[in-house]
């Protein structure tokens, strides 16, 4: 299909980071690292870590509302709910079906979508069919994330990567120009096993082996998923642009999946485009899989790099290997942010007795707990960029 899409708009957006900080300087005294190395291979300087009353879910539900507010609509005006996540608070209920009954929505259907680090992407692209069909008239899409709760604080390989936050959009109907131009979506199930959780599922149930061999936590080949990420980002990006009718001088921002700043920077070697117009958060963040372009955009949007009549391009990959691609043109006003003030945490109502503290909170980040206790929970070096997402 190459005719350029219409009718779907990206209406609202909303992010929600926790307010818990592991620096690099913090992982150096958990395993053998040191901050050099993995701003240097990676571009991570800190990432967020849900609390111990913070779940998938929780954070879903921040972002989804303040989403719903800067739409300025209400949470009952939304016909559906798909939320993107690898860390599902339960394998069932849905962390969709919380989110809806913690939102106050009544009558939406809500789902889940598995395709890690491209959920959020997919979901886009679900929603935007469900409303190009005229099932839905406007859809709320959440990428959400606590890796922290499946990464192993003794692998120096993956825990230096991961972080924990939620991001969100609604995308709504329309006839005006613009909006949604082009989707491309890519599975490439030969890449399947280079990043995995190889336990807790029908294949490997739970036991003691499968916890001794520390088989609940992120596996990943890096080397192999780096190459693998900096090839398929630029060919589905170039798919999506094509199928808008657009080339790549048209983006006025690419806000790429943030991994890793050296894959961002191969992205845009690859495409000969200028990373003075690529959006990069991950020093501040890490990798939130699924939340990481939605809380990207929000920060996009609250840095002033967005405008109206822009043309976006949103795009993923993840384990599975999924890629995923969205060229845009934005229509919202991004001052509509401001309806989003002042909802936090406390306006989420989670069903009662469903949200106890975590247990057990990962053992290898209690310290973590205590500092922010005594009040001592200050990252040890300045932000990388300016914070556009309250928490
Ligand atoms: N600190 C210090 N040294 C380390 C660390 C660390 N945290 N981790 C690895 N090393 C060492 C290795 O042991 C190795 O040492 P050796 O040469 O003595 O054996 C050396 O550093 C080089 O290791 P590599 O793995 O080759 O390092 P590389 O340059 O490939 O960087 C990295 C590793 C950062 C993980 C990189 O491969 C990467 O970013 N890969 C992609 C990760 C990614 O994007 N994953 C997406 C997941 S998406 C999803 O769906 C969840």
């Amino acid at each position: 299909m190459t005719r350029p899409l219409s009718g779907v708009h990206l209406t609202g957006w909303g992010a929600y980071a926790p307010s818990l900080v592991l620096t690099n300087a913090d992982l150096e005294r958990m395993v053998d690292t040191n901050d050099e190395w993995i701003v240097s291979r990676t571009g991570i300087s800190e990432r967020h870590i849900a609390g111990p009353t913070e779940t998938t879910a929780s954070m879903a539900a921040v972002a989804g509302l303040r989403a719903i507010a800067t739409a300025g609509l209400q949470p009952d005006d939304i016909d559906l709910i798909i939320v993107g996540t690898l860390t599902p608070d339960f394998p069932m209920p849905s962390t969709a079906a919380l989110v809806k009954g913690a939102i106050g929505n009544k009558h939406a259907p809500a789902m889940d979508l598995a395709a890690a680090c491209s959920g959020f992407v997919f979901g886009y692209a679900t929603a935007h069919a469900y409303i190009a069909a005229g099932l839905a008239k406007h859809v709320l899409v959440i990428g959400a994330e606590t890796l922290s709760r499946c990464t192993d604080f003794t692998d120096r390989s993956t825990c230096i990567l991961f972080g924990d936050g939620a991001g969100a959009v609604v995308l709504s109907a329309s006839d005006e120009p613009g909006g949604t131009l082009g989707i491309e979506m890519t599975t490439e199930p030969s890449g399947a096993y280079l990043i995995w959780l190889p336990a807790g599922g029908a294949s490997r149930p739970t036991s003691d082996a499968t916890i001794a061999g520390h088989e609940h936590f992120m596996k990943m080949k890096g080397t192999e998923t780096y190459r693998m990420a900096v090839r398929t980002l630029g060919s589905t990006s170039l798919k999506s642009v094509e199928k808008a009718g657009l080339g790549l001088d048209d983006l006025e921002l690419v806000i790429p999946h943030q991994a890793n700043f050296r894959i961002i920077e191969g992205l845009a070697r690859s495409l000969d485009f200028p990373m003075e117009r690529v959006f990069v958060n991950v020093g501040c963040y890490g990798n939130t899989s699924a939340a990481s372009v939605p809380l990207a955009l929000s920060e996009a949007v609250a840095a002033g790099r967005v405008k109206k009549g822009d043309h976006l391009l949103l795009v993923a990959f993840g384990a599975g290997l999924t890629s995923g691609a969205i060229t845009l043109e934005w229509t919202a006003d991004p001052a509509n942010a401001a309806r989003a003030a002042g909802i936090g945490p406390e306006d989420v109502t989670i069903t009662p007795g469903y949200l106890e503290p975590v247990n057990p909170f990962p053992p290898a980040l209690n310290w973590l707990l205590d500092r922010e206790s005594a009040g001592g929970g200050v990252p040890t070096r300045p932000r990388l960029e300016s914070k556009g997402v309250p928490r």
